[in-house]
């Protein structure tokens, strides 16, 4: 496949760092499925990539649904493949102390944050075994971190950590790469949502993170294979280029 027919599949493209996602690979030429649940902010997102991106194919609904996940992966098949899936829509579930904490929440967190972004990569790596292929999925600092309020969030990206560390070397053999990416602080609508009614305009907007992704996916997916990256932090590799 040429570099004209390559095709991406981001969910969570609706808005924040999603989107910045997307539109990168859109403006290097990739075709695009993106997700979220919202449909009339998928539709505009959609508008909006497609004066980049060769082709957009928006797929509403929510990840934890099955039918959903299988018609984000038909929508790649349908234009020709997969290259890169962008495992980035993710849930805050309230943030608060753990003494507080209802485990029964646990049974929404996990399969959103942990559960859809391993059955989305058992999906897509028949797909991704064609051209090689590279799964991406975002995580945070606090799943190291250990923050007061954030441990529930927190686990649920600590699990995604080990399981996509396990995936790349579980998929080396068929050319598949496994990355994890931390985006930093962000302005964002789940930002926000960590601190209800908390002026958070000193926090960049994710456009930030753009000179990351650019290098990212210039790299050769098996020279990055299993890696974790800080899109933030101030690295040589995507700051000379930006
Ligand atoms: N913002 C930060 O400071 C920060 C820091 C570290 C890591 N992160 C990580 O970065 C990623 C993006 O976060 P963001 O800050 O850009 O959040 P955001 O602005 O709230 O965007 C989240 C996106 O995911 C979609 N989404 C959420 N739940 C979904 C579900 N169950 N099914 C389908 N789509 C869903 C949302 O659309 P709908 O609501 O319409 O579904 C939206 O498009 C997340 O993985 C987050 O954990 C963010």
């Amino acid at each position: 496949m040429t570099e004209s027919t390559r095709i991406a599949l981001v969910t969570g493209a609706s808005r924040g760092l999603g989107l910045v996602i997307a539109r990168v690979l859109g403006r290097r030429g990739y075709r695009l499925v993106i997700g979220g649940r919202d449909r009339d902010a998928l539709a505009a997102a959609a508008a909006g990539l497609s004066q980049h991106a060769p082709a957009v194919l928006p797929i509403a609904g929510d990840i934890t649904d099955a039918a959903v996940r299988a018609r984000l992966i038909e929508a790649a098949r349908e234009l020709g493949g997969l290259h890169v899936l962008v495992n980035n829509a993710s849930e805050l579930g309230g943030i608060g102390p753990l003494m507080n904490f209802d485990v029964t929440r646990f049974g929404r967190l996990f399969p959103v944050n942990v559960g859809a972004p391993i059955v989305l990569s058992q999906l897509a790596v028949p797909l991704l075994t064609a051209g090689g292929g590279l799964i991406v999925n975002i995580t945070s600092d606090a799943a190291t971190g250990a923050y007061p309020g954030w441990g529930p969030y927190g686990a649920t990206k600590a699990a995604l950590e080990l399981l996509t560390r396990t995936l790349a070397i579980e998929l080396r053999e068929q050319g598949i790469s496994a990355v994890l990416v931390d985006p930093g602080d962000l302005r964002t609508r789940m930002h926000q949502e960590a601190f209800p009614g908390e002026d958070i305009s000193d926090r960049p907007l994710p456009d930030v993170t753009e000179p990351f992704w650019k290098w990212l996916f210039e790299q050769d997916p098996v020279d990055i294979q299993g890696q974790r990256f800080a899109a933030q932090q101030e690295d040589a590799r995507w700051l000379q280029q930006a």
